[in-house]
């Protein structure tokens, strides 16, 4: 186990904000549903390439807490969607070795979506190749929260801890790069712990026009630029410092 956790941490953590599936759609007179619906296909692609362009963990910002702001009508169709992503797609996960891991509050999703999630998450359990996160009902404001009540209990806390009660997992890499589509520029919530030292990349792209070339440019943007973590030397991916202070 432990190696695993070793292996799948040599390689990138991205995270994505996947954002502009209304926008898309509206332009084209589309309902903003259609833009989520093609935005589904979109995941399926950058599912698919993530592994063999160097990445070992995606997370997928697919719903945010604040999300529940929108016109019910939407919610739902995202609800939707979201079922009918975990019922169709746990197969070709299997057999891509996708290991799938849902990250955020479950209690309040509508009926039976909190089974699939459990039930997806032990189907993929055993995927090597790439560890897909997928944030719903998230908050990273809520995460961190959540993590100083527990941590309120204990008496000593080092940051790797803190950091597994914030992820839900031991030993998780940080987010490398977080990427956010259709121009906008803020993290809207998303991996504000993890993301302490990631490199950010804004594309114009809206999420359902993104496609693999648009992520291996990215990727080569990452790659050229100098990560520091504080000090005057280069750091390279494999040599991110661990989270313990100096
Ligand atoms: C991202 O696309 C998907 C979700 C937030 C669920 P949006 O729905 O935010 O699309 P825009 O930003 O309105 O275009
Ligand atoms: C962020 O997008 C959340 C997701 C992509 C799931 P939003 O479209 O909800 O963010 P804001 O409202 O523009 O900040
Ligand atoms: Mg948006």
């Amino acid at each position: 186990m432990q190696s695993e956790i070793t292996s799948r941490n040599d390689k990138l953590h991205v995270g994505i904000i996947m954002d502009g599936n209304g926008r898309w759609a509206t332009r084209r007179g589309l309902s903003r549903v259609r833009g989520h619906e093609a935005g589904v296909e979109t995941i399926r692609r950058i599912v698919e390439t993530a592994p063999k362009q160097g990445i070992g963990t995606l997370t997928l910002y697919a719903f945010s807490t604040d999300n529940w702001r929108r016109p019910k009508a939407e919610v739902a169709a995202l609800m939707t969607l979201l079922r009918f992503y975990l019922a169709s797609e746990v197969q070709s996960l299997v057999r891509n070795g996708v290991r799938l891991t849902v990250i955020g509050r479950r209690d309040r999703l509508p009926e039976g979506i909190a089974t699939a999630i459990t039930r997806a998450e032990a189907a993929t359990a055993d995927g090597g190749a790439l560890h897909l996160r997928i944030a719903v009902d998230y908050s990273a404001r809520d995460a961190i929260l959540n993590a100083a009540a527990k941590a309120a209990a204990l008496t000593s806390l080092t940051r790797e801890a803190f950091s597994q009660l914030v992820t839900g997992e031991a030993g998780l890499r940080d987010v490398d790069l977080i990427i956010r589509t259709s121009g906008e520029k803020r993290l809207s919530d998303f991996l504000l712990w993890e993301g302490a030292y990631a490199e950010l990349h804004f594309t114009e792209r809206m999420w359902p026009e993104f496609e693999a070339s648009d992520l291996t440019e990215a990727l080569a943007a990452f790659h050229n630029r100098e990560r520091r973590f504080g000090g005057l030397q280069a750091i390279l991916p494999g040599e991110v410092p661990s989270l313990s202070r100096v």
